[in-house]
């Protein structure tokens, strides 16, 4: 199953849109000194969670995307540049991932591993595992359509694809049947009792949503008809519906990131910001209006008749993402509006390889690794506002 085959045409390119990530590293802030106070986390105290489990896209995919037959992938370099043995996992990023550095906050260990693809030691399944996908949503959509992203993407319009690869990556759905499985094998190592207490008391992290909006909405014509609003609530419905199936499959903590604002990330200023690459003021909104709709069910969700005993938490990336592209200065950061892999105007997945780009010299100078994923220190510097808004 696992195509090893990596496209040596560089003439292609995925436009990977993703939802950004969930809570935050405070004590890897390097250069900290700059990073705004904020009030201490709110005082109720869960017990430390034995596992942390992860669903969604490639803000937190850490190479699932190898495993299957897909181009929305970057297990080669400069990926992967600064994490231990420059090893290229298939993070999107160039070291840690939202849900490491998570992971490595709350105490269970320093790397959440992707479920497909490497062989697991019981460490691992007892502590937990991602099931994230690179290029997914909630709507079901838009793992299918990611590769028609390519072909409606301006900068891509006339390149061929050289590969007839053509599958989706993983849908929410998917990743609940692998969790389904997975549930069989940490019941075979841990005994019944042990595994049930696993599963409803570690902490399970959704973060997707903005490919949804960003690809299958505003790129490809397949969801025209829908209008904006009415695509939101769709896509909030999907969300609910998933988080309702994760409930009925046992977990009970569940955050679950909004989106960021899409129309200031870089690829989507490429192609809808004009020459000036702006913020697309139009995406943005349906960020917003899409966050408030999601949030609102979440409360009302949220430890409901309809779902006893759940602890749901809706994470706002949208303000603090916002903040740092806005307030490049008050982070330590020299760029913003661009990634760090080459021109950092168009670079993601498959275009940012070391044949066709280098990465800029200090990547801790950028937030955006490739045009649509932080860097390493711009997820530690996300993750260090999330957890100080909203507790571990
Ligand atoms: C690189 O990462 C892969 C996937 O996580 C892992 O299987 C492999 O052992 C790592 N290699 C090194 C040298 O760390
Ligand atoms: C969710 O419900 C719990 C009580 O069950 C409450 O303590 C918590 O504040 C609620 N969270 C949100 C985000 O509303």
């Amino acid at each position: 199953m696992a195509s090893k085959r990596m496209a040596s045409g560089p003439a292609i390119t995925i436009l990977v849109v993703t939802a950004m990530a969930v809570v935050l590293h405070r004590t890897t802030v390097r250069a900290a000194a700059s990073v705004p106070a904020v009030a201490a986390p709110p005082a109720t105290k869960l017990p430390r969670p034995p596992a942390l489990f992860v669903f969604g896209d490639s803000i937190v995919d850490p190479g699932n995307n190898n495993a299957i037959t897909t181009l929305v992938r970057c297990n080669f370099p400069p990926y992967g540049q600064d994490f231990p043995g420059h090893n290229a996992t298939g993070r999107f990023s160039n070291g840690k991932v939202p849900s490491d550095i998570l992971a490595s906050r709350l105490g269970i260990k320093e790397y959440v591993p992707a479920y497909l693809g490497t062989e697991l030691s019981h460490f691992d399944l007892l502590t937990g595992v991602s099931f994230a996908s690179g290029g997914c949503g909630f709507d079901p959509l838009t793992a299918e359509l990611v590769l028609c992203v390519l072909t409606t993407t301006p900068y891509v319009r006339g390149f061929q694809l050289t590969s007839s690869i053509h599958q989706s990556v993983l849908t929410m759905d998917n990743q609940l049947d692998l969790f389904k499985e997975y549930k069989g094998k940490l019941e075979r190592i841990a005994g019944a009792p042990r595994a049930a207490d696993i599963v409803s008391t570690s902490l399970y992290m959704v973060v997707t949503g903005t490919d949804d909006l960003a690809n299958t909405y505003f790129t490809t014509p397949f969801r025209r008809d829908y209008d904006l609003q009415s695509y939101i609530e769709f896509v909030v419905q999907c969300a609910v519906d998933f988080i309702q199936k994760l409930y009925g499959q046992g977990a009970r903590r569940i955050n679950i990131a909004g989106a960021p604002p899409i129309g200031c990330v870089p690829s989507q200023r490429t192609n809808a910001g004009g020459l000036e690459r702006d913020c697309v003021a139009l995406y943005n909104q349906a960020a917003v209006v899409f966050n408030a709709a999601l949030e609102k069910e979440i409360k009302r969700l949220n430890g409901s008749e309809a779902l006893p005993g759940s602890v749901l938490k809706y994470i706002d990336l949208y303000t603090p993402l916002l903040d740092m592209i806005q307030r490049p200065d008050a982070y330590g950061f020299d760029v913003t509006n661009r990634g760090c892999c080459g021109t950092g105007v168009f670079e993601v997945t498959l275009m940012c390889n070391r044949y066709t780009a280098h990465a800029c010299r200090d990547p801790s100078k950028f937030l955006f690794w490739d045009t649509y994923h932080l860097t390493e220190r711009g997820y530690n510097l996300l993750m260090a506002q999330i957890i100080n808004r909203y507790g571990l």
